[in-house]
């Protein structure tokens, strides 16, 4: 984990610096163990990791709104190595059916940097729309200036 958020390029558009250190990651893993996915206003981490190998290449979270409606928002990191091979799109493809079978939620926000062409392709392939409203506030907070969001889902973000 800490090898690829040390990357610089995987650093760029998210809400860490680098360098990001083996304690770094440790401490951020540390801080998850007593938390449970689907719990109202908290992120939940999701390791990725390859099938055969166990191998870690990505994590993903999810966070449901703090009014316990049945809002998310949901964020990605993958290595760089396995970026353009489809893992993205498998492992949030699978995390929305898992929150909307498992956890009931219904629909879904992400926020990205606008000049991150990854992501906001990504998030177009998995039917996200972006949105001009400027006024949503999603579970991290208020958009920045240089931000856009995308939803998912039948009233997201009203
Ligand atoms: C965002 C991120 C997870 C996308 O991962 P990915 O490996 O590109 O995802 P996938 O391989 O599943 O590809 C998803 C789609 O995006 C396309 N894509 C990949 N890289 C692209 C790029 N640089 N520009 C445009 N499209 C791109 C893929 O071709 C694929 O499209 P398709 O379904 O039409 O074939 C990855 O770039 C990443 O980890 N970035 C650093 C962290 C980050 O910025 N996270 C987002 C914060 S909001």
């Amino acid at each position: 984990m800490a090898g690829y958020r040390n990357d610089p390029e995987i650093a760029r558009y998210q809400g860490w610096d680098t360098p990001y250190s083996t304690a770094d990651a440790n401490a951020f893993i540390d801080s998850l163990f007593d938390r449970h996915p689907g719990e109202p206003g908290c992120w939940y981490q999701f390791a990725v990791t390859l099938a055969q190998s166990g191998r870690l290449i990505g994590d993903c979270a999810l966070c449901p709104a703090a009014d316990g409606s049945s809002l998310a928002e949901l964020g990605f990191t993958f290595a760089r190595v396995f970026h353009g091979s489809g893992y993205a799109r498998e492992a949030v493809g699978t995390i929305l059916h898992y929150a909307r079978q498992q956890l009931r939620l219904r629909s879904f926000l992400a926020i990205t940097d606008r000049r991150n062409e990854a992501a906001r392709r990504l998030l177009e392939t998995l039917e996200f729309e972006e949105s001009a409203d400027r006024d949503i506030i999603p579970p991290s907070g208020k958009l920045r200036e240089q931000e856009v969001l995308f939803v998912l889902g039948k009233n997201a973000g009203s």
